[in-house]
């Protein structure tokens, strides 16, 4: 097999990333540069700020990746790029700075899916990951089931009708005072909690969908919170945390093993932001040893938004074809399979 290298680029909300992979499996650099510290100040994901950041780090990020890599221009064969979904201000910097330098240096731009990209992660984890699996993707805007029949043959199965499991995880924390992001700050504080002290709702749809909405739980955490703010009553927050996260888990859970159960599949590779959630890790992992199936996770740091997975992605795009003109533009809601 020739070695194909690819540039990565990553912009699509608040972290700027590049990275450089070759053969969609092995990372020679992964430079993440995050803007949590700014967006904490205002309780979460500013655009124009998101926008701005990128636009003033996005060219040494990508100098580091290629330095890191120990690579230069020349050694590679083609530059791949999130255009989409997210935020169209912050998609359009690494966009148009990946058109630029593909322009300057004739190498091909190939178009990424950020979702494609969270699912590929797990290609770089697990070396020998092949499709067909079942995924869910679980971050800050997305919750998806995707049934991955081949690198590129996806099959949404079920996705979040309101906000994303992250998103749910946010806002709670916000609630309970927790500052952003909150899914990491909920974790930590549900371990000194009862997860059975409060029973929050979990949304059921009829039963042939496998969608999924968390604004519910999300509602019933803040309802709680209020009446017992008003009735000046103290709340347990770590039993808050606990019974919310478990409300949330358990829901991801059985949607996902129910997914596989219908598709005939023995595998699932979770992803993004959320996949770092060490209840859903545990939880999923001890049903996967129940009914034989195995549970897959990247490591957090490939969770989390970074170009590694788009690199990985951009490979496997590259390999069937997908390159790009420059006329291309950002897709803030790109679906999964549409490009
Ligand atoms: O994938 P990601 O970095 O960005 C998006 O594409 O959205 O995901 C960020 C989300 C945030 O909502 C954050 O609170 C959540 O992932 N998150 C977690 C954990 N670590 C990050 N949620 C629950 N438990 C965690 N340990
Ligand atoms: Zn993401």
């Amino acid at each position: 097999m020739s070695k194909k290298i690819i540039l990565a680029i990553e912009s699509s909300c608040d972290e700027t990333s590049a990275a450089v992979v070759v053969n969609g499996r092995e990372v020679l650099s992964n430079v993440i540069a995050s803007q949590i510290d700014t967006h904490k100040k205002f309780g979460g994901v500013v655009p124009e700020v998101a926008s701005r950041m990128h636009i003033e780090v996005i060219d040494s990020v990508v100098k580091a990746a290629l330095e890191e890599a120990k690579v230069s221009l020349k050694d590679i064969d083609g530059i791949g790029v999130t255009y989409g979904p997210g935020l169209v201000g912050a998609l359009l910097v690494g966009l148009q700075y990946a058109k630029g330098l593909s322009l300057g240096s004739k190498i091909p731009l190939i178009p990424v899916n950020h979702i494609q990209g969270h699912i590929s992660a797990n290609f770089i984890q697990h070396k020998d990951l092949k499709p067909p699996f079942v995924s869910l993707v679980v971050s800050g805007g997305h919750t998806f089931i995707v049934y991955v029949k081949g690198y590129r043959d996806f099959e949404v199965i079920g996705q979040t009708r309101d906000d994303a499991a992250g998103e749910a995880y946010d806002k709670v924390a916000r609630a309970l005072g927790l500052g952003y992001p909150g899914g990491p700050k909920i974790d930590k504080l549900a371990k000194e909690g009862n997860e059975n002290a409060i029973e929050f709702p979990r949304a059921k749809f009829h039963d042939d969908t496998l969608d999924f909405s968390f604004s519910g739980v999300k509602s019933a955490v803040l309802n709680y919170l209020n009446k017992a703010k008003m009735k000046d009553v103290e709340v347990n927050k770590a039993d808050v945390a606990a019974s919310f996260q478990k409300a949330i888990v358990d829901v991801l859970k059985n949607n996902v093993f129910l997914t596989c159960e219908r598709r005939g599949v023995k595998k699932i590779a979770v992803a993004g932001g959320v996949a770092s959630n060490s209840c859903l890790r545990e939880t999923l992992q001890n049903e996967g040893a129940k009914k034989g199936i195995e549970i897959l996770f990247p490591a957090p740091i490939l969770c989390t938004d970074n170009a590694a997975m788009i690199g990985s992605a951009a490979y496997y795009n590259y390999e069937e074809g997908l390159v790009s003109d420059l006329d291309i533009n950002a897709k803030p809601n790109l679906k999964l399979g549409e490009d």
